[in-house]
């Protein structure tokens, strides 16, 4: 049976391929999405992608998710990943597995990206492997055992 999950992804990530590559790989937004989205059909998960830039617009997002059918999530919230409460309180309602992935490595830059509030919600985090970071996270979660 398909696995449908969710990427979530929050504020400047729909600037992939005019940011800095060094950091975030050289990959626009929708050809990352596509790709991720036609690998994880490859090993049977259903991938739905959502990006937004304002916080509220995110929260609403997750709180759909609580309700609606879906069996994971892939989150990249961007720079909220570093001070946002509200979200942090949304993602504590969803209780499906989740995994936290950044592009960069954020322990390797500037002091304040090195928190994230999100990771002890979260199965783990990937960090640092650009693009690959998604390609890991759903690759682990291809491999889950439904409990
Ligand atoms: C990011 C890291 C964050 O610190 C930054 O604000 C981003 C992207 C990453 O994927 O490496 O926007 O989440």
């Amino acid at each position: 049976m398909y696995k449908t999950g969710w990427i979530v992804n929050g504020p400047n990530l729909n600037m992939l391929g005019f940011r800095s590559k060094e950091h975030y790989g050289s990959e626009t937004y929708s050809q990352l999405m596509d790709s991720l989205i036609n690998y994880g059909k490859s090993l049977n998960l259903e991938l739905q992608a959502f990006q937004s830039n304002h916080e509220g617009e995110i929260i609403d997002k997750l709180h759909t998710l609580v309700k609606e059918k879906c069996d994971f999530i892939i989150l990249n919230m961007g720079a909220l990943s570093h001070y946002s409460i509200a979200i942090y309180d949304a993602l504590e309602m969803v209780k499906v597995p989740m995994i936290e992935v950044h592009l960069s490595n954020i322990y390797a830059r500037e002091e304040f990206r090195k928190t994230s509030l999100f990771t002890k919600l979260c199965l783990g985090q990937i960090t640092g492997f650009k693009e690959r970071s998604y390609y890991l996270a759903i690759d682990y979660l291809a491999q889950l055992e439904e409990k």
